[in-house]
């Protein structure tokens, strides 16, 4: 074989791979290899037609793109007119009836003839286009332009890799091919996303970037843009026997190899057309692109000529549409929000839009990246979309309607709820409060968590009633709950007098409450029952972890103004040890602990919890000053001890406040050996932690 020949073999083989592949990303939506591999096989293709130029085929996948800028688009006359159809506005039920009966009318059927079968599509919200192919090669593409007259774009729709260049199967000798151009939301925001990473301009929205795209005099433009294409009818047809119906013609172009929308339907009478407009309604928010109504079409042929047009219009087809899902609006302001968890959430305000069905005043933003990232800022036109039963949010700002005094919008350094300071989580978009005992955003979260059971177990107080308790403005905090009277709760909706004494009676039986709970009740970020249990057991009284955690949150402040990435995680670790060293406390918990003591409203509510007789510092029992003795000690027994079994042992130590761990490491405070100790002694020695015998134990312990 020459090297012509070798060529010649080798082309063909990357045009079938190409549209094999092509075919995979495009009909079945599963791309088989990536971009770059793609680019690579399609450069090697090039190559091999540019050193043999008489290997090009019309249909070949590089000539889709590489053609010149033009001047203009030359007019393109449609032999068969592009025509526009008639809008039922109407978007419930009444529009489907509307039409049937208009069709009955015309065919002069009466309501004792059979239903009139339709075929019901999606209208999708793009630009129609024209595609001739002859013989099975596309040879032009078009625009609708006034439906007589259109522009040829053939050179950026070739572009399109889910249009074909050659039909599939026997292809007539002529067929015009009608059908939608149009861009998918998710196509869209991914190259918004490289567009503003490059500085470009992003797109305002799938449906001005279809129409902007296919009207591009560069088709180098055009081909960077994801758009793609759904056939939905014929134009000029010589050559071929068309099928009786509209459904057969629609399966006979995906025959071809043409993409035709899955979402469609033979329907019967308009109940079923009706049914067709509610169901797809509902699926709207899930279709990757954007459609504004639906389509009905008369399904046979034959009463589609019947019927005929009135002037631009047929008379067998109508849209049928549906409320708007995205509106232009201004930012009259952004306003910061505070979740139930604390986390702040920016909020657009709007002049009040209609769309989607409702009036929309609010949109969310997220949070501050997105809004960074969307650059959206007050006195912004944006584009506002409401989605079925979605929160309206901001898709984009209209970049050309910007007002010289907009201003960047940055989230403040306090809660605007509670004036508490507000926590950017490392590494994370969210940014919470950590005001958590005392914001009223938190209130009703905090108050429940305080008197769950775990916690200080206070029965009675449950859902509804923290709800009226807040409502009422009788309980900010859960320090109020202690101020309660009897006749404030009895005066309560659904409250008797019984069931009032009740609670005040539970509220004084869960004072004094032992150290673990009460920390595991102030609902510290991140602190769970058995952190706050390990807390307790280390610092012993609630003064200690607090000096401990405002001096962890000085050094975490100083930390956090380290430059280098690298060096501040080194301070922050650093900063938070007094914690970490604890077994089983992370980073993440201490950060939460340091943040939550740090704020003075915090600090203060817990003074007044105090004050309150919530939980008492000093007052400990006998068992409980014994109980101090090891607190914050971890212990790692090994080998045999003389007289305690290991069981024994461990009960002492944990009663002493102590902790037994199972392996020796830099957080171990004392090895207890007995006799065949192993390879636990031989590490203890290794890192210099005290080794003891069991007298020693007996000794720490004060019962020798
Ligand atoms: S059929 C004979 N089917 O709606 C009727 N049009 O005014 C010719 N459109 O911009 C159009 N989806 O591009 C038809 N499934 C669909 C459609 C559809 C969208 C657009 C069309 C044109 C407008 C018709």
């Amino acid at each position: 074989m020459n090297a012509a020949d070798s060529a010649r073999e080798r082309a063909e083989g990357l045009r079938q791979e190409l549209e094999r592949h092509n075919r995979a990303y495009y009909e079945l939506d599963a791309p088989t290899i990536s971009d770059a591999e793609y680019d690579s096989l399609f450069r090697e293709l090039q190559a091999l037609e540019t050193a043999y130029p008489a290997l090009v085929t019309p249909d070949s996948p590089t000539q889709r793109v590489g053609g010149k800028p033009l001047a203009q688009f030359a007019p393109v006359t449609h032999a068969v007119p592009m025509l526009s159809i008639q809008t039922e506005t109407n978007t419930d039920a009444s529009g489907a009836e509307h039409f049937d009966s208009r069709v009955r009318r015309e065919l002069e059927l009466d309501s004792a003839d059979a239903p009139v079968e339709y075929v019901a599509e999606l209208k999708f919200d793009g630009l129609a286009v024209s595609l001739r192919y002859e013989n099975g090669i596309l040879v032009q593409g078009a625009t609708r332009g006034d439906g007589v007259t259109g522009e040829d774009v053939t050179q950026n729709l070739k572009t399109l890799r889910d249009i074909p260049l050659r039909l599939k199967g026997s292809a007539p000798p002529l067929l015009e091919v009608r059908g939608e151009a149009y861009m998918r939301r998710d196509d869209l925001a991914r190259y918004n996303e490289k567009a503003r990473a490059q500085g470009e301009k992003p797109l305002v929205n799938p449906r001005n970037g279809a129409a902007g795209s296919i009207r591009q005099l560069n088709p180098r433009i055009a081909a960077s843009r994801p758009l793609r294409f759904f056939a939905y009818g014929i134009g000029a047809v010589q050559g071929w026997d068309l099928p009786a119906t509209h459904q057969a013609l629609l399966d006979a172009l995906a025959g071809f190899g043409l993409p035709v929308c899955e979402h469609r339907a033979v329907a019967r009478g308009w109940q079923e057309l009706a049914d067709f407009h509610d169901r797809m309604g509902k699926h709207r928010p899930h279709i990757p692109f954007d459609i504004d109504g639906v389509v009905y079409k008369v399904n046979r042929l034959a009463l589609q000529n019947q019927l005929g047009f009135r002037s631009r219009e047929p008379r067998w087809a109508v849209a049928h549409k549906y409320p708007a899902e995205e509106a232009q609006t201004v930012v009259l302001a952004i306003d910061v929000q505070v979740g139930r968890t604390g986390a702040l959430t920016p909020v657009a305000k709007l002049r009040p839009v209609f769309v989607g069905g409702v009036t929309v005043s609010n949109a969310t933003l997220h949070n501050e990246e997105e809004v960074r990232r969307k650059d959206v800022r007050v006195g912004d036109t944006v584009i506002v979309r409401r989605a079925g039963d979605v929160i309206p949010e901001v898709v984009n700002v209209v970049p050309d309607a910007r007002p010289a005094t907009a201003v960047p919008f940055e989230l403040p350094i306090t809660c605007p709820q509670c004036g508490s300071h507000v926590m950017r989580e490392e590494g994370g978009v969210v940014v919470r409060c950590s005001g958590g005992l005392v914001c009223p955003a938190q209130a009703k979260g905090a108050i429940l968590h305080y008197v769950s059971r775990r916690a200080m177990d206070i029965e009675g107080l449950g859902d509804k009633l923290v709800d009226q308790l807040i409502a009422g403005h009788h309980v900010k905090t859960p320090a109020d709950l202690y101020s309660l009277t009897l006749p404030t709760l009895a005066a309560l909706d659904r409250m008797g007098e019984k069931s009032a004494v009740n609670i005040i009676q539970a509220i004084e039986q869960s004072k004094q409450t032992p150290l673990a709970r009460f920390i595991f009740a102030l609902g510290i970020r991140n602190v769970g029952e058995s952190t706050a249990k390990d807390l307790a057991r280390h610092f012993g009284s609630l003064d200690s972890l607090q000096k401990t955690a405002l001096q962890a949150a000085d050094a975490k402040a100083a930390a956090e103004l380290v430059d280098d990435k690298t060096e501040r995680k080194k301070a922050l670790i650093t900063a938070l040890e007094a914690f970490t060293k604890i077994s089983e406390i992370g980073i993440g918990i201490a950060e939460s602990i340091a943040d939550f003591f740090a704020e003075p409203h915090n600090r203060e509510e817990i003074a007044r919890l105090i004050t309150a007789g919530a939980f008492q510092e000093g007052a400990v029992s006998s068992e409980a000053s014994r109980s101090a003795i090891l607190a914050g000690k971890t212990f790692v027994l090994t080998g045999t001890l003389p007289t305690l079994k290991r069981d024994e042992a461990k009960e002492q130590i944990e009663a002493a406040g102590g902790k037994v761990s199972g392996s020796v490491s830099k957080k171990t405070d004392y090895v207890i050996a007995g006799e065949e100790a192993g390879s636990k002694l031989n590490k203890a020695q290794e890192l210099g932690i005290p080794i003891l015998d069991e007298a020693g134990l007996l000794r720490l312990l004060g019962d020798a």
